[in-house]
C-alpha cells in the first residue's frame, strides 16, 4: 500500500492536537510540534492536558503514527504540508493577535517543497500579506470548524472543508483536499481570502443566531410565548434550521466573541461599520446578566444571600472556561453583595483564580446545599439527574432556580414546589 502523505502540524493546543489525532487515525504519519518542553513530554506519554470526549483513546491508539517533538528541523524534515495551529487571540484593539503565526513563518527557512496551511483562524488578508513576503513557501487556506466537546466527531464527519490557494499553491492545495477525501464531506475550493472569510463569517452568523433567539426569548418572557416553541415552530423552516436557536444565557468559549469581534474589527479597519456586528456582541453581553434579574425578582436585594452556579464551562463536555458565562455572572453576584458557590464536573481548576471570592465545591448538591438561589450556567447532564425533587428541594434554603440554558423539567420543579425561572419562558 502507497505511503500515506506525512503530515507536519504546529502548534499542539486543542485545534493542534485534534488535527493530529485525527490525521494519524486516517493512517498518516504526524509529527507534531510545540515550544512547551513538558507538554511535548506528557503527550509523548500519552497524556492529553485537555477534555475533549474521544481524542485521549485517539492519542493513544495511533501513538505509532504520532511525533511530538520541539524541534522545528525535525517537523520541516518529516513534512511538507505544515499545519498551523497556534492561538490567535483577541488583543484590546479587538483585532486578532497574529504575533504567533508571525513567529511560525519566521522559523520556516526558505523552502520550495513545504506549504503552510493555515489551520489558525486569521483575518482576511492574511494569507496574501504572508505569500507577498514568503513567495518561496506555499500557502493554503484550510480553516477549521470543530466544535468542542465533539470535535473528533466533527472532523470525522465534516458538513464541509474549505481549501483556499492560489498564487503558485493549487498543487499544495490538492494534496490537502485529497487529506479529507476519504471522509466523504463536500469540498470547497476558493481562493485564499474566501476561505478566510467563509470562517469568520461562519461564526458571525451562528453567534448572530444565537443573539437573535436571545432576544426573541426576552420578548417573548414579556408577551407569554414559549421560545422553545417559537424556536422549534422556526426552525422546520429549511431556510432557518433547528440548530443554534437554543435560547439561553448567551455564548461564550474562545472562538465565537473572539471571531465576532475580529470581524467587527476588520470591517472598520477597512472602512465599513458593520452594525448587524455590534448589536450581537451587545445582546450577548447583556444576555449573560439576565440572571441576575430573575434572582432579584424572587428574592429581592442580593446582599448576603447564598447563591449556587452549576456549571462554570462555557458549555458542556469541556474544560474550557473562556469567555464563560459563569465568570460573568460570578463577578456580577459578587458585586451585589451575594456569597457565591460554584460547582462544574471538570472545568474547575482551570476556573479557580478567575472566579474571584466564589467557594468552589466538590459536588453540585454541596453546592446548593442551603442555597437561597441557583442559577444553571452550563447543561451538564449531571445536572438532569440530580435527585431535584427531594435532596436539592431538602438541602435548599430558598428553592429558587434560575434555567439558563432551559435545561430542566420546568414543570417536575414546579409541582417539587421550586420557583422555576427559564430564558423566555
Ligand atoms: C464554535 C463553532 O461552532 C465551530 O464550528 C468553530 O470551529 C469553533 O467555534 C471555532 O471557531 O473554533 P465552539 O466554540 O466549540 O465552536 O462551541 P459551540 O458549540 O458553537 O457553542 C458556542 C457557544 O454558543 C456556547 O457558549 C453555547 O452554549 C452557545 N450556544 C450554542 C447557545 O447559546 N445556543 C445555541 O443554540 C448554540
Amino acid at each position: 500500500m502507497a505511503e500515506k502523505e506525512p503530515i507536519g502540524v504546529i502548534g499542539v493546543g486543542w485545534v493542534g492536537l485534534c488535527t493530529a489525532a485525527c490525521f494519524a487515525e486516517l493512517g498518516h504519519p504526524v509529527i507534531a510540534r510545540d515550544i512547551l518542553p513538558e507538554k511535548v513530554e506528557s503527550l509523548s506519554r500519552g497524556e492529553v492536558p485537555i477534555h475533549e470526549p474521544g481524542l485521549p483513546e485517539l492519542v493513544r491508539k495511533n501513538a505509532d503514527r504520532l511525533r511530538f517533538t520541539t524541534d522545528m528541523g525535525e517537523l520541516l524534515e518529516g513534512a511538507e504540508l505544515l499545519f498551523c495551529c497556534v492561538d490567535t487571540p483577541p488583543l484590546y484593539s479587538g483585532d486578532a493577535d497574529l504575533s504567533r503565526v508571525e513567529a511560525v513563518v519566521a522559523e520556516l527557512g526558505d523552502s520550495n517543497s513545504h506549504a503552510i496551511v493555515m489551520k489558525s483562524t486569521v483575518p482576511v488578508g492574511t494569507g496574501r500579506a504572508i505569500h507577498r513576503r514568503r513567495e518561496d513557501l506555499g500557502y493554503v487556506s484550510n480553516p477549521e470548524f470543530l466544535k468542542e466537546g465533539s470535535a473528533v466527531d466533527d472532523f470525522m464527519n465534516p458538513d464541509r472543508v474549505v481549501v483556499g490557494s492560489g498564487d503558485g499553491s493549487d498543487g499544495f492545495a490538492d494534496r490537502v483536499a485529497a487529506l479529507y477525501e476519504p471522509l466523504g464531506g463536500p469540498i470547497v475550493r476558493t481562493d485564499v481570502a474566501s476561505a478566510e472569510m467563509i470562517k469568520l463569517a461562519s461564526n458571525a452568523f451562528l453567534a448572530t443566531k444565537i443573539s437573535f433567539i436571545n432576544e426573541i426569548a426576552n420578548v417573548s418572557e414579556e408577551l407569554g410565548a414559549d421560545v422553545r416553541e417559537v424556536a422549534r415552530g422556526m426552525g422546520l423552516d429549511e431556510r432557518i434550521g433547528d440548530k443554534f436557536l437554543q435560547a439561553g444565557l448567551g455564548f461564550g468559549g474562545s472562538c465565537f466573541p473572539k471571531d465576532v469581534s475580529a470581524l467587527k474589527q476588520l470591517a472598520g479597519n477597512s472602512g465599513y461599520h458593520f452594525q448587524l456586528l455590534n448589536s450581537v456582541i451587545e445582546v450577548n453581553d447583556l444576555q449573560k446578566r439576565r440572571a441576575i434579574g430573575k434572582l432579584q425578582k424572587h428574592l429581592g436585594p442580593l446582599v448576603n444571600k447564598e447563591i449556587a452556579l452549576l456549571g462554570v464551562a462555557f458549555k458542556p463536555n469541556t474544560d474550557d472556561i473562556r469567555e464563560a458565562t459563569s465568570l460573568v455572572l460570578a463577578a456580577r453576584l459578587q458585586s451585589e453583595g451575594a456569597h457565591v458557590r460554584v460547582y462544574d464536573p471538570v472545568a474547575l481548576d482551570n476556573a479557580e483564580d478567575l472566579l474571584g471570592g466564589a467557594q468552589v465545591c466538590s459536588s453540585a448538591l454541596e453546592a446548593l446545599d442551603g442555597a437561597d438561589g441557583a442559577v444553571l450556567v452550563t447543561e451538564w447532564p449531571e445536572f438532569g439527574e440530580l435527585d431535584w425533587a427531594g435532596e436539592v428541594r431538602e438541602r435548599m434554603r430558598a428553592p429558587v432556580i434560575v434555567d439558563g440554558r432551559n435545561f430542566l423539567d420546568r414543570t417536575a420543579l414546579r409541582e417539587a414546589g421550586f420557583t422555576y425561572e427559564g430564558i423566555g419562558r
